[in-house]
């Protein structure tokens, strides 16, 4: 293992920028910057129930993960045309590239979409033309995982994945997210099972505000590879231990957890804790347009709050890379440019 070069407090917000990253835990319809709604609004001659961008901003003021879900799926409204969906993934992977990230696993909610008339294909071949000319244009690798709304029948979701069945070579893998408590991962055993023979990846949002014992379920039943949260594990020893030992990694999102009331003190988020537990987590910054920032915002944010150190800066990036679903190749260069970035900053070279 690398050994992490001693780095002082005040170069650390530097570092924590400048660092090589991945990011897995990003909903792209929570990206859509008011700024890009009312563009996009005006474009498709769609009403919004806000008088200006300052108006709808004013409106994010969340209690609570529903509070939120309230508005995000508002927001989407706007979203008609295939080059709506590519001008919208295209305005987050410049800010990803200017963060740093190399490579980014983008959800996206499909049924969101196909519920207002808009066809799977436009949903699909807009974020992923904005995945590909990302690669050429700004030399950011990103793929997509198309995540299934839990407050939804399991009858939607395979309708979902018939839908989705002639474009399955756009997306990596699956996801499920929207409210969790009530909707037990249980709810879509079936429809990950079907996936999983698809050959998708399988990851589920997890232990956000619902219990360890979603958590248990969505490794156990779902099969998942990823835990997206996670952070209610804390609560549950032998689960924290499973975690661990099986280098499950949890994708953790600072902002949107203080946002949410998860932890109404940034100060007391259990980052630190996971990370000294032994566990793979990762920052990554949710919905970033209604959190208050992106990625690097999320890492800067969260450790000058916590207190936490250049060692577990590099952990955090290290894990990024590894509970990636790209090869082994890319994850090797990857983690070699995070050595360099470290040994550089000693050298105060930027
Ligand atoms: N949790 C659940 N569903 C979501 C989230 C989240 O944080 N963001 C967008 N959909
Ligand atoms: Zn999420």
């Amino acid at each position: 293992m690398f050994k992490v070069p001693p780095i002082s407090a005040e170069r650390l917000p530097a570092l924590l920028r400048a660092m090589p990253k991945a990011e897995l835990h990003i909903h792209i319809e929570g990206s859509l910057e008011p700024e890009l709604i009312f563009a996009l609004a005006q474009r498709n001659a769609v009403a919004l129930p806000y008088a200006s961008v300052e108006a709808l901003r004013s409106a994010y003021a969340f209690t609570n993960l529903q509070s939120f879900l309230d508005i995000y799926y508002a927001g989407a409204s706007v979203l008609l045309h295939e080059q709506d969906f590519y001008d919208m993934a295209r305005a987050y992977l410049v800010r990803a590239a200017h963060d740093n990230v190399l490579h980014a696993e983008i959800f996206f909610d499909p049924q969101t979409h196909t519920a207002r008339g808009v066809a799977m294909e436009t949903v699909i071949n807009g974020l992923h033309r904005a995945c590909q000319d990302a690669r050429t244009e700004l030399g950011i690798s990103a793929t997509l995982i198309l995540c299934f709304l839990r407050h939804l029948s399991e009858e939607s979701a395979f309708e979902t994945l018939e839908q989705a069945q002639p474009f399955l070579d756009k997306i990596v893998g699956v996801g499920l997210d929207s409210s969790e408590v009530g909707h037990p991962p249980e709810k879509f055993a079936r429809v990950f099972a079907r996936c999983r023979e698809l050959g998708l990846r399988l990851v589920a949002h997890a232990g956000e505000e619902g219990p360890p014992a979603y958590i248990w379920s969505a490794l156990d039943v779902l099969k998942v590879e990823r835990i997206d949260h996670g952070v209610q594990a804390v609560h549950d020893a032998a689960l924290m231990q499973r975690l661990a030992q099986d280098r499950i990694a949890l994708t953790v999102c600072p902002l949107s957890n203080h946002k949410l009331r998860v932890f109404p003190d940034l100060a007391d988020h259990n980052l630190g804790k996971l990370l000294d537990a032994g566990l793979a987590a990762t920052v990554n910054s949710d919905d970033p347009a209604y959190f208050g920032g992106y990625i690097n915002d999320n890492f800067t944010q969260v450790f000058a709050a916590t207190h936490l150190t250049a060692k577990h800066a590099y952990q955090l990036a290290f894990n990024s890379f590894e509970a990636s679903f790209a090869g082994n190749a890319d994850k090797r260069t990857w983690e070699h440019k995070l050595k360099e970035t470290f040994e550089r900053c000693v050298e105060h070279d930027y």
